[in-house]
């Protein structure tokens, strides 16, 4: 074992001619909180299976907690798991539907009254034992699945799309309620969902997928400060992309301006790129040793509260640019509708992707 609780090695997964997963490589620590991030159709919930064992992968190796689990069935894997749909047994009760894991293990009756109880605590549902499940509403409902996979103390815990048949409320409630339970019990945990910010709120690391591939590795803050792709910068969080082209010294050419920019990556001079910066990120005000400066007019400004979101026609740009400003910036430099503005892009701010060819 490498340190890794989790060890996915080079999983492929193949649909007929279809390739559903390929080369997917991930290490995963004890007690981490990992969100599989990506949009629908990309593979997310077929590598839960596979980790699983519901849905076997086509080739590739899974080893957890130092066993190749690879070719086990789904009963011999140590996991609890809730699905989007609650999936709860309509006919039984609430305490049965906790104990319907617990039964099969023989366990005593009283030590499982016990634990029943114990878990019905610790979802905040104490009285709803003799409920049935139509009783609850759906956040109970994905409370009372969350419950039921953690009975046995699992060493894994797979939650695919689990807050998404909720309501916002609900999901945003829910969510740091599920968060605070991972970090008390400890317990390892995949989730897999398509929402960025539930996953920027939640995950220790998220693993953004596309197409069935892994197009970054990262904890929040290094998936929206650094991203890797282009796929990954327009994945998460907004960002504005304009056509641009690297010249000899290093510049970015965008427009009639040249830029400086950091970048770690060699790209070949005279390469057609795209400069990525998010709206935050550009700056109306700095201590006038702003190299990146460009002048604009505000086309539109919408008031969002702490912030503005302004749509920007800049000088030699085709494509609109989207910036916010902070309240105050708008008060003291009297921001509206037709002012004329001179932005800075931070050369730390941008990014830089090649253009698809
Ligand atoms: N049993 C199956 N048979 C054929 N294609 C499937 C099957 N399961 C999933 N797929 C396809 O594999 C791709 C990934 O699916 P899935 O893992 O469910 O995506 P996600 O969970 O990211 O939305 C999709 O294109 C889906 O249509
Ligand atoms: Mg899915």
């Amino acid at each position: 074992m490498n340190g890794a609780y989790l060890s996915i090695k080079n999983v492929s997964k193949s649909f007929g001619d279809f390739t559903a997963l390929s080369n997917i490589s991930l290490d995963i620590r004890e007690g981490e909180f990992v969100c599989f991030l990506g949009p629908s159709g990309c593979g997310k919930t077929t590598l839960l299976r596979a980790v699983a064992g519901l849905d076997l992968q086509t080739e590739g190796e899974i080893h957890q907690a130092g066993e190749d689990v690879s070719w086990l069935t789904p009963d011999q894997r140590d996991f609890g798991i809730v699905f989007q749909s609650y999936a709860l047994f309509p006919n039984l009760t609430v305490a049965e539907n906790i104990a319907y894991g617990l039964k099969n293990r023989k366990t005593s009756r009283s030590k499982l009254n016990a634990r029943v109880e114990e878990l019905l605590e610790m979802i905040g549902l104490p009285e709803s034992g003799v409920k049935y499940p139509s009783q609850l509403s759906g956040g109970q409902q994905q409370r009372v699945a969350l419950a039921r996979a953690i009975a046995t103390s699992p060493g894994l815990l797979l939650l695919d799309e689990p807050l998404s048949a909720l309501d916002a409320l609900v999901r945003v409630h829910l969510r740091s309620e599920i968060k605070e339970l991972q970090r008390k019990l400890g317990v390892t945990t995949i989730m897999v969902t398509h929402d960025q910010e539930e996953a920027l709120a939640m995950a220790d690391k998220i693993v953004v997928m596309n197409h069935g591939v892994i197009e970054q590795i990262g904890t929040p803050e290094e998936i929206y400060s650094r991203p890797k792709t282009a796929f990954v910068a327009s994945f998460i969080g907004q960002m504005n992309f304009l056509s641009s082209r690297m010249l000899d010294d290093g510049k970015v050419q965008v427009g009639g301006q040249l830029l400086d920019c950091e970048h770690d990556k060699l790209f070949q001079p005279d390469n057609d790129m795209q400069l990525a910066i998010r709206p935050e990120d550009i700056r109306v005000r700095y201590n006038g040793d702003a190299t990146n400066t460009m002048p604009a007019d505000v086309r539109h400004v919408e008031f969002l509260g702490s912030f503005v979101r302004s749509e920007l026609d800049v000088d030699g740009i085709m494509e609109p640019v989207i910036a916010e400003f902070s309240m105050n910036d708008v008060r003291d430099l009297q921001i509206a509708k037709g002012s004329r503005l001179m932005l800075d892009l931070p050369s730390s701010r941008i990014h830089l992707f090649e253009s698809a060819r």
